[in-house]
This record gives structure tokens, sequence and C-alpha cells, in this order.
């Protein structure tokens, strides 16, 4: 059994893959090239990914051997699913172990963008903090507002649980009916009756670009929005737009398109966009979380027995 691993992981996990197989790895600081990849795939059985890796059609026609896809993420947009499919390869990846984390941080997220954490700390470091103003820095509130939820999955439904501790009424879109308390309405309703908007949901061909100029154009002039899903969901240029118009008070984002996105990025000078590196599940104890369940899969999937998170339907 031969294994490429796309990231380096700690020791133990590493020696747990080689007590079940032969293991290759890539273990620069950055993700693996490209070509290196369309390389070790040739020879490999099973592929640990990570999501920086593009796992698609070409990849798959390189690796007539490769039967298994273990990813380290929830998240398995990069991965052509259907192809992998198609070609009885099987996915895995790593739910559950990083909801509550990821949760945690769209809820801080939403705290800095309401109470302008970021801007604040930015007068404080320049030097400008000047007197106490009873009109300086107003942000709006958060507690006893609407929170508009798009894509009550699991972290949805995890963001929605601390919603509840500030008194906030939920409301959500999904692709099915959930057994999540708050009401499920259609996007534009959503969009129109939310003071502040976690988007959640993955990126599939139904959730790309879905935040544009007229989802924008709906939302209140004091909502804010916060994205740890995947950047692609929002057309950057109309957030970039909504932002610096006024339509929307402020935004906080988890993720970017692309990423890492420049420092010359029309967002990045705003000073109502707050932006973290992708950092939704980077805890020391989720990220190991995630790098077991990675390794639990692979390990079992090479001996036989049932994985303990196989993606079974699309991304
Ligand atoms: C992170 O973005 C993940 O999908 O796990």
């Amino acid at each position: 059994m031969r294994v490429y691993l796309t990231r380096e992981l700690p020791g133990d996990l590493l020696d747990r893959i080689r007590g079940v197989a032969d293991l290759r790895m890539w273990d620069g600081d950055e993700p693996v090239p490209r070509d290196v990849l369309l390389a070790e795939v040739a020879g490999a059985d099973a592929l640990c990914s990570m999501l920086t890796d593009t796992i698609d059609a070409e990849l798959l026609d390189r690796a007539p051997d490769l039967r298994l896809i273990s990813q380290m993420s929830v998240g398995i947009d990069n991965i052509d699913v259907a192809a992998c499919q198609a070609r009885g390869i099987r996915v895995g990846h790593t739910p559950d172990v990083l909801t509550d984390t990821v949760a945690d941080h769209a809820f801080g997220l939403m705290l800095a963008a309401a109470h302008r954490f970021a801007e604040g700390w930015q007068e404080v470091e320049e030097g400008r903090w000047g007197s106490w103003d009873p009109w300086h820095m107003l942000g709006v509130d958060v507690h006893h507002t609407t929170l508009g939820i798009v894509g009550m999955g699991r972290v949805g439904s995890a963001v929605a649980r601390r919603a509840a501790g500030f008194d906030m009424t939920i409301v959500y879109t999904s692709p099915r009916a959930s057994g999540a308390s708050g009401s499920r309405l259609p996007f534009a309703e959503l969009l129109r009756s939310s003071d502040h908007v976690v988007i959640t949901a993955p990126l599939n061909e139904q959730t790309r670009g879905m935040f544009d100029q007229e989802a924008f154009a709906s939302m209140k002039s004091s909502a804010t929005l916060v994205n740890v899903a995947r950047g692609p969901l929002v057309d950057h240029d109309a957030l970039f737009r909504a932002l610096a118009d006024g339509q929307i008070f402020a935004a906080a984002l988890d993720v970017t398109d692309p990423e890492p996105l420049p420092a010359t990025h029309p967002l990045a000078g705003l000073r109502n966009c707050l932006i973290v590196p992708h950092t939704g599940s980077a805890t020391e104890r989720t990220r190991h979380a995630m790098a077991v369940r990675a390794v639990d899969n692979l390990v079992a999937w090479v001996e036989g027995r049932e994985m303990p998170s196989e993606v079974h339907g699309g991304a």
C-alpha cells in the first residue's frame, strides 16, 4: 500500500500511517507544487490531501492505482468528487471535530465586525486615540437582533446555539428542512430581514457567487456579513462596492477569493472589512483532531473497515 501525504503531520500520526503503508510525503512549508503532486500520485494507492491541493480529472487520470483520498478538512470543494466516484475512488474528510471551533470563530468575527474591534485596535496602534467621545466609533448591536445563517449544517447549527445566548432570532437557508430552531426562509427574504448574516454553506455550483450585487442591495445598511465557508460564495467586487458605498455596515472574512488575498486587494484597504487568513479551525486541539480523523479514515480504509467520515454525496 503506497500513501502520498501532501503536508507533514505530527510524528505519532506519521508512525500510524507507516504501520500500515509505505509513506511518501511533501514536507515543505508551502502547499505541494502541482508538478510534484502529479508525479507522486502516479505511484500512489491513497492520497492524504489538504484543501490547497486541486484534485481534478487531470490529476486522477495520472493516478491509475489511486483508490482513496483522505482529506484533512471538512470542505472538499477542491476535490472533483463526481470524477472520483466515477473512478471508484473513495473520499474521506474531517467533519464534526471542527464544528464548535469554527462556530466560535464565526461568532467572534460577527462580534468584531459589529463592535468594530479591528478598526478600534488600528486607531490605538497608530496613536490616533483621541479623548473619549460619546459619538465616536459606534457599532451595531448583536444581542436581540436577527441572525441569518446561510447553510444550516453542522457549523450553522452550532452558530445558532451560540446565538441563543445572545437572545438572537434565527433565520436560515438550507437546501433541506433542518431540525434547527429558527425559521427557514428563501435566501432573498433572509437577506432583507437579517441584522447579521453568517455564511456556513459549502461551495458548490448552487452557492458559487450567491452574494452578488443584487444580494448586497437587498441587505440592511446596518447589516454585517461573516464568511467562514469559502471565498467564492461571495463576489468580492460586489462586496467591495457594498462596503465602500455603505450598502452594508461591515464584513469579517475568514475565507477569500483568492487565498491568500494580496495585501493590495481593495478589500484589504477598507476600514470596515476585517480579514483573517482562513484560520476558522486553527486551534491546537482542533487541528490535531482533524489530522487524527484524516489518519483514522486512511487506516480504516487500508484495514478494510468503515471509515469514520466518508463523503457519500457531492461537495
Ligand atoms: C476548512 O476550511 C475546512 O474545510 O476544514
